[in-house]
C-alpha cells in the first residue's frame, strides 16, 4: 500500500480485522497470515490480539488467543483460502519452526536422493512398513518422520513399537547416520517442525474446523516441506475409513497438495487410493507388522502388495530410478535384509515374537454367499474397541489387540465360516468391538466389480 506521496504504508493488522476479512469473504494478505500465525504461535504479552503494525513477528503487540484463532479458523472453513493463501500459510507455518536438511546425505561418496511418503490414513494401511526398506534397499534414502494413531486409524509408530526394543525417538545425528548406512528411518517427528500446525491442529480437532482442504493440504505439508525430502509421494486416500469420504474432495485435496509440494521445489506426486475396504487381511499393530513381514518375505495379501509396489515406483520414479523394479527386492529378499536392519538400527529385535493377544473370539457368518462389501470404517471402530487405537492422545494401545480379516469382498463364504477373529487384552472390550462389526460385512449372490485400488495418479500437470 502506497500513500498520496508514494511512501509505503505498513499494513496496520489486529487480530479481529484479519477474522473479519475472512468471515466476509475476502482475501488474508501475506502480512495478515504471517502475523496471525507468528503471534498465535509464539506470541507473548497481555491483551488479546491488540493492534499491531507490520509483518511477521515484528512490533510490541499482543497475541492470538485460542478463541479469535477458534473463530479464524472457523470462517476459512466456511469462505476458503485460494492457492496463494494457502501457499503463504502454509510457509508461516513451516517458518514457525526449523527445518530439517538432509542435502548433505552421502554413501560410497555419492549424494543420496531423499523420497518419502505420507498417507492421509487409513483401516489397515501397514504399507509404510514394507515400503520404507524396500524404496532404501534401492539406495534412496527415506526418512519417515510419522505419527501415533488416534481414532479408528492406526499409527506407523504404534505398530513398529509393537516390535520388542523398538524405539521411536532418534536424534537428528543418529538418523542421518541411519539414512547413510541402512537407507531407511521411520521415527517421530521432533517437536521444533511445524509447531504452529501443532497447536492449530489440536484447536480444529475440538472446534469441528478439521476437514478443510486449505487447512489440511497446509497441515500435511508444512510437515513434510519442514522435514527437508526432496521429493515427496502422496497416498490420498477416499473412502468409509478414510479421512476425506468423497473422491472428489480427495482429489481436490491431491491437486492441492501436489501444487503445495511443487511450489516448495519439493517434486510431488499423489496416487488416489479406494479406503473403502481394509488394505489386507489384519488391522492392529502387531498383526500389521506380522502381515507386513510376509510381504517383505514376498507373499502377503495381493492389495497390500499392489499399493506397495506402486507407491514404490512412483519414489524410485522420483528418485530418477526409472528402470528399477521393486517387485524382485521383495522376491530376492533384498527389501527384507534392509527391514531387518532398519528395526535393528533402532534398537528392535527382528526375531523377537510379536505379542499375541491372551483373548481372542471368532465371529462367523450367519448366511451363505460372496461377500459384496466389507466397511473399513466398522473395522477400524472395531480395532480401536478392542484397545488397538486410542481416544485421546497420550492413551496407551494395546500392542497386541485387533481383527483379523478371514473374508474379503468378492470371497465365497458359507454360513458358519469365521468372518472376523478379534484379538484383545481385556475380553470385556470384544462385546463393543462385535456391535461394531454387526454391519460391516455384506453377503449377496453375485460379488459386486471389483474397483480399482489406485484410482488415478495426480502430478502438477493434471
Ligand atoms: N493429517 C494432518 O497432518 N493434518 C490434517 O489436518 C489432517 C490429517
Amino acid at each position: 500500500m502506497a500513500n498520496r506521496r508514494g511512501e509505503a504504508e505498513a499494513e496496520i493488522i489486529d487480530a479481529i480485522s484479519v477474522i473479519t476479512t475472512k468471515r466476509d469473504g475476502g482475501e488474508l494478505t501475506d502480512a495478515q497470515i504471517d502475523w496471525v500465525i507468528d503471534r498465535y504461535t509464539h506470541g507473548a504479552g497481555s491483551g488479546a490480539g491488540g493492534p499491531d503494525v507490520g509483518g511477521a513477528g515484528s512490533g510490541a503487540g499482543g497475541r492470538v488467543v485460542d478463541e479469535q484463532m477458534s473463530a479464524l479458523l472457523m470462517a476459512i472453513f466456511l469462505r476458503g483460502m485460494n492457492r496463494r493463501e494457502i501457499s503463504r500459510w502454509t510457509q508461516a507455518m513451516i517458518d514457525s519452526g526449523r527445518r530439517m536438511d538432509f542435502s548433505g546425505l552421502r554413501r560410497g561418496g555419492r549424494a543420496m536422493v531423499t523420497v518419502d511418503k505420507h498417507s492421509t490414513g487409513g483401516v489397515g494401511d501397514k504399507i509404510t512398513l514394507p515400503l520404507a526398506p524396500l524404496v532404501a534397499s534401492f539406495g534412496v534414502a527415506v526418512p519417515q518422520l510419522s505419527g501415533r494413531g488416534l481414532g479408528h486409524t492406526g499409527g506407523t509408530l504404534d505398530k513398529l513399537e509393537s516390535i520388542s526394543g523398538w524405539r521411536a525417538d532418534i536424534s537428528a545425528a543418529d538418523m542421518g547416520e541411519q539414512l547413510e548406512r541402512v537407507g531407511a528411518v521411520v521415527c517421530a517427528a521432533g517437536g521444533g517442525l511445524a509447531p504452529a500446525d501443532r497447536r492449530l491442529y489440536a484447536l480444529r480437532d475440538v472446534t469441528g474446523t478439521v476437514e478443510s482442504i486449505p487447512l489440511v493440504a497446509s497441515s500435511i505439508m508444512s510437515k513434510k516441506i519442514a522435514e527437508g525430502t526432496g521429493a515427496l509421494v502422496l497416498d490420498v486416500k477416499f473412502g468409509s475409513g478414510a479421512f476425506l469420504k468423497s473422491e472428489a474432495q480427495s482429489r481436490e485435496l491431491a491437486e492441492t497438495m501436489v501444487w503445495l509440494g511443487h511450489a516448495a521445489g519439493v517434486a510431488t506426486t499423489a496416487l488416489l487410493t479406494d479406503m473403502n475396504t481394509p488394505l489386507g487381511r489384519t488391522a492392529g499393530n502387531a498383526l500389521e507388522v506380522a502381515e507386513s513381514v510376509e510381504v517383505l518375505a514376498g507373499g502377503g495379501p495381493d492389495d497390500v502388495v499392489e499399493l506397495t509396489l506402486a507407491l514404490a515406483r512412483e519414489m524410485l520414479d522420483a528418485a530418477g530410478l526409472t528402470d528399477a523394479d521393486p517387485a524382485k527386492h521383495l522376491a530376492d529378499g533384498t527389501a527384507m535384509d534392509t527391514w531387518r536392519a532398519m528395526i535393528a538400527a533402532q534398537g528392535g529385535d527382528p526375531d523377537a515374537p510379536l505379542p499375541r493377544a491372551r483373548h481372542t473370539e471368532t465371529v462367523r457368518a450367519t448366511e451363505s454367499g460372496i461377500v459384496t462389501r466389507l466397511d473399513a470404517m466398522a473395522v477400524g471402530v472395531g480395532a480401536w474397541r478392542l484397545g488397538a487405537g486410542r481416544a485421546v492422545p497420550g492413551e496407551a494401545v494395546q500392542a497386541e489387540a485387533g481383527i483379523t480379516l478371514h473374508a474379503k469382498p468378492g470371497d465365497r463364504v458359507t454360513a458358519g465360516d469365521r468372518l472376523f477373529t478379534l484379538h484383545t487384552r481385556t475380553p470385556e472390550r470384544l462385546g463393543a468391538a462385535r456391535a461394531a462389526l454387526t454391519t460391516a460385512v455384506g453377503i449377496g449372490d453375485s460379488a459386486a466389480q471389483r474397483r480399482p485400488l489406485v484410482v488415478d495418479r495426480v502430478t502438477v500437470d493434471s
